[in-house]
Order: C-alpha cells, then structure tokens, then sequence
C-alpha cells in the first residue's frame, strides 16, 4: 500500500504512537489501566476461538504476567493505513508459575506474531490476532495442538471404549519405563506407547496420560529416560503400571551420563532430551532427541492381550505354502 508507512518512520501517527506505548506499558510493566485511553469502552478482540472485550483483555495480560513474570514484548515493526494499524511483534517469557493448567516449568517461550487495530477517530475498536501457536509456544507445554472434540468437527459418534480396548489388545508391544530425575527425586510409569520417530534425527516419542502423577514432571524436566524392560523383569513392568510413591525404592537404578533413572538390567535403555509437546486431550505427546543409548543381550519383554511375554520364546512365523 502507497501509504504505509513503518517503524522506522519518524511520522508514525500519533494516535499510532499512543498505541504503542500503551501496549508496551501493559505487557511489559502489566499497567493495563495505560490500555483505557487507547481502546474504546466498545473495543473487542477477535481470536480464533474466543472474543474479548477490553477488561478482559487487560486481565489476559495481568494473568500472563503472573505466569511469566520476566515477559516481554518487542515491536519488530508497524504499518499504518488509513484507519488501521498493524504490529508486527515478538514476545518471550519464562514460564515460572502455573498457567493453562501447566506447572511453572521454568521453560522459555518465544511467540512472534502480528495484530491489526481498527481505528475510530483516536481509539482502536477492534483487533486481530495472529501469532504461530506451534512454534515455540507449543514447547511449553501448551495445548495448542488443535486435536478437536468430536463436536466440533462434528465427526460419527464415538467408537465404544470395549471395541477400542479388543482392537489395541492385538498390538504387540515392548514394555518401557519412562522416567525422570524430578529435583532428585526418580519418578517414572510403565508406557508401551512408544515409538521411533526418526534415525537421523535421532527421535523418539512417548505418549503419557495427563493424569499420571509423572506427567507433570516429565513436562518440567529436560531429560527423560525410557527403560525397555528385559524378559525377565515382569515384576518391574507391574511396579511402574502402579501409582505408588518410591517406585524406585523397589528397583535397582542407577543415574545415567544426562541425570535420568535407568533401570539395571533392561534390555535396552535411552536418555532422551525434550524437544516438543504434542496435545492430544487426555494425553500428551512428548517427542525427544535421543543423547545416550545402552544395549544389552537380555531379550525384551512383551505386552500383547493383556498380558506379559517372555521375548525369548518367540517363534518365527513361518510363510504357509500356497
Ligand atoms: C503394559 C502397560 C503399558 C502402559 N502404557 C502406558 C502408556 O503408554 N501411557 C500411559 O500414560 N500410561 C500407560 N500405562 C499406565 C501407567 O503405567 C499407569 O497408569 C501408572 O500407574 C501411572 O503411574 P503414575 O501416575 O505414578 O505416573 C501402561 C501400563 C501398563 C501395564
């Protein structure tokens, strides 16, 4: 557009500059009242799921600033036209208290994003937002992942928990411990939803239900174990599918190159660094790099039909002839 002008103009409008320094005044020292001379009484915000108008706003950004208190936002550029304006921003924080239901996992975020302001006379009446959810945003831990209720997208109704259960029990799975060293303390649970990702990368992911009492630190923790349970350790297997405290008084361990439980005597075992946090409503996918790996002889055990096998009595399926 011919007159649009940028940032780095000197000419910016005033009521432009007004903005500016109004929003800088909310997000960066959390004075939001800075914020009632510049949006009218009627002002609202459109996002992707929700409206707010401008008390609701103001207390949005009192409530990220409690979670992130070291928040900042930084203005990369404007353009201006003839009743509006757009603000290119970045803004990055640590989160240190809880938020969306997060623990304070002491985890940085970085969102760049862009919003448009619709001026009456001096005042903004209405704005859009748009900012990359997926991007480092997502490695908070925040669920952004778009996985929708069935009523949203409006798909058949749900397919029965039973007929799910009896189509899983034919999977054939290894059994893991996922574990972490929460502030010195080892926390881990039994996982068979484990899985490859990629070779090179080196990646992995695990899928951990929000409800187990690991969750929480496995979003706070940089590292993370995964055991492969050996044939033998069926007992173990049983210990870590409880919710009791001091599991690992159970089990002996020791403490790998990256500071996560490893079990003594699994199969194989991984130390894993967290990359990124997939959403998937009652579960999360944590997807890492793999820093360290240990193999050893013992064959795995296996999980199929409700119950444990022995690795090393597999049988090799023979071709029948045609
Ligand atoms: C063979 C087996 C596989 C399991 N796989 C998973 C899994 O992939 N993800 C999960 O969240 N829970 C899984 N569980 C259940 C958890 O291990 C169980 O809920 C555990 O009590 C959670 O412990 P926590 O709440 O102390 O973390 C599995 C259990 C068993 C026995």
């Amino acid at each position: 557009m011919s007159d649009d002008r940028t940032s780095n103009d000197s000419e910016l409008q005033p009521r432009t500059r007004a903005l500016l320094n109004a929003l800088d005044r909310a997000w960066g020292a959390g004075d939001v009242s800075a914020l009632d001379s510049v949006l009218a009484a009627n002002f609202m915000r459109s996002g992707r799921k929700h409206h707010q108008d401008r008390e609701q706003i103001k207390a949005s950004i009192l409530d990220m600033r409690r979670a992130f208190p070291d928040l900042e936002m930084t203005v990369l550029r404007v353009v201006e036209s003839a009743d509006e304006v757009a603000v290119h921003w970045n803004s990055t924080g640590t989160l240190s208290d809880e938020y969306l239901g997060l623990p304070a996992t002491g985890r940085q975020y970085s969102v760049t994003g862009a919003t448009f302001s619709r001026f009456e006379g001096d005042l903004v009446v209405s704005e859009t937002v748009v900012y990359d959810r997926r991007g480092q945003y997502s490695s908070l831990g925040v669920p952004l992942s778009g996985a929708r209720s069935d009523e949203e997208v409006g798909v058949a109704p749900t397919i029965g928990v039973d007929v799910l259960r009896s189509m899983h029990r034919k999977v054939v799975t290894g059994v893991t411990v996922v574990a972490v060293n929460a502030e010195g303390e080892p926390r881990g649970l039994a996982v068979n939803a484990f899985s490859s990702v990629s070779f090179d990368p080196p990646l992995v992911l695990v899928c951990v239900q929000k409800t187990s009492s690991t969750y929480s630190r496995l979003l706070s923790s940089p590292f993370f174990s995964v055991n492969v349970l050996a044939a033998d350790q069926v007992a173990v297997a049983r210990v870590f599918a409880t919710k009791q405290d001091r599991k690992f008084d159970l089990v002996p361990w020791h403490t790998g190159e990256y500071g996560t439980p490893l079990i003594d005597g699994a199969s194989a075992a991984m130390e894993v660094e967290l990359q990124d946090t997939l959403h998937a409503q009652t579960h999360t996918i944590f997807i890492g790099r793999v820093r360290a790996v240990a193999i050893a002889e013992t064959p795995a055990l296996i999980y199929t039909d409700g119950a444990f096998f022995d690795g090393r009595q597999l049988a090799e399926a023979v071709e029948a002839n045609a």
